[in-house]
């Protein structure tokens, strides 16, 4: 397929008649709950346009009320096709876009050996994939206009796994990290941006039963540490440090600088994890240096 041909297909015909708005336009998922209304919010506050997508469009308006500059659309990022129609809508009611934000998420907690596969997958589907699906759905669009910027909230979790119950979350994180660094260099020829943001503890509604699940306790051998984990967990809910509103306003600064930052560290503790990763990174090159640095054929 020629370029003109993917551009000309996956563009909606109607999108070029729909009356562009002046306003920078930002597509937010997860934004009935949590850090995507406080995004959708400063967004708003900030003088743009706003397409805020949830699972339930009832969740948006509770949060968000009526703006004249809001679209409540909904959207499960696990749906490609979901995700396709979420940008058909915002293009149909703005005419572009200018930022997406990938922020839906959520956490399913546990040992390893105690989370079903099913569970495990779904954490992937949810914060792997929907970030895939959502950027998969706007890039034509991006790419049409030769600008646009594409937000993923990662994790610390996608920098450092510290701690037990973080191998599915820190998996997808990990995962969506390589997923933006790899898509940047693709995408910067046509003028896209990405920024990763790796947020430390944020009191948001993470940490609640709606957004956590528990692998149900099933193995003798891990019994004591599985009751200590879930109650530390279940602890710092309502505890975290961070202030979701100040990321969010964090958040509208950065996107508008002419070069927003391909990683940006979002609260202290991410900043120290930041510095403990880079440095561990650095004494793992060095540590058998001479070995891993004979590994080439003789005539290389
Ligand atoms: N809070 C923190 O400390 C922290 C730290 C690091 C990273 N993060 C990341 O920050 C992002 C926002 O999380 P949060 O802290 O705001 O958590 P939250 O308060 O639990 O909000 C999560 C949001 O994601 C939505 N969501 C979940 N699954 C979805 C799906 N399949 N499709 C669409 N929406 C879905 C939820 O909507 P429903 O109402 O439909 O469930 C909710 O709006 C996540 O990516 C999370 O991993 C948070």
């Amino acid at each position: 397929m020629t370029e003109e041909m993917r551009t000309a297909e996956t563009i909606p015909a109607d999108t070029a008649a729909a009356q562009p708005s002046e306003k920078k336009v930002w597509l937010v998922t997860g934004a009935g709950r949590g850090l995507g209304v406080d995004i959708a919010k400063a967004a708003l506050a900030a003088g743009h346009a706003v397409a805020a997508t949830a699972r339930s469009v009832e969740s948006i308006t509770r949060a968000l009320g009526q703006h004249d500059d809001l679209l409540a659309v909904p959207l499960d990022v696990t749906d490609q096709g979901a995700a396709q129609a979420a940008v058909a809508a915002t293009l149909e009611r703005f005419g572009h876009l200018d930022v997406l934000v990938n922020n839906a998420g959520s956490f399913q907690a546990g040992f390893f050996e105690e989370m079903s596969p099913e569970a495990f997958r779904s954490q992937i589907e949810t914060t792997l994939f929907g970030p895939v699906n959502v950027t998969r759905a706007a890039l034509p669009q991006l790419r049409a206009q030769r600008s646009g910027l594409v937000v993923t909230i990662s994790s610390t979790a996608g920098i450092a796994s510290t701690g037990d119950f973080l191998t599915a979350y820190a998996a997808s994180k990990f995962g969506v990290e390589g997923f933006m660094e790899g898509l940047a260099s693709e995408i910067a020829p046509f003028g896209i941006r990405t920024m990763l943001v790796e947020p430390g503890f944020f009191r948001t509604e993470l940490l609640t039963p709606q957004s956590t699940q528990y692998a149900p306790p099933s193995i003798t051998d891990y019994a004591d540490r599985t009751a200590v984990t879930i109650e530390a967990w279940r602890g710092m809910d309502g505890k975290q440090g961070g202030d979701p509103a100040k990321l969010a306003a964090a958040l509208v600064q950065l996107a508008a600088l002419e070069q927003p930052p391909a990683r940006f560290a979002a609260g202290a503790d991410a900043v120290e994890l930041f510095e403990t990763k880079a440095r561990t990174l650095l004494a793992q090159a060095d540590a058998h240096r001479e070995l891993s640095s004979s590994l080439s054929h003789g005539d290389a």
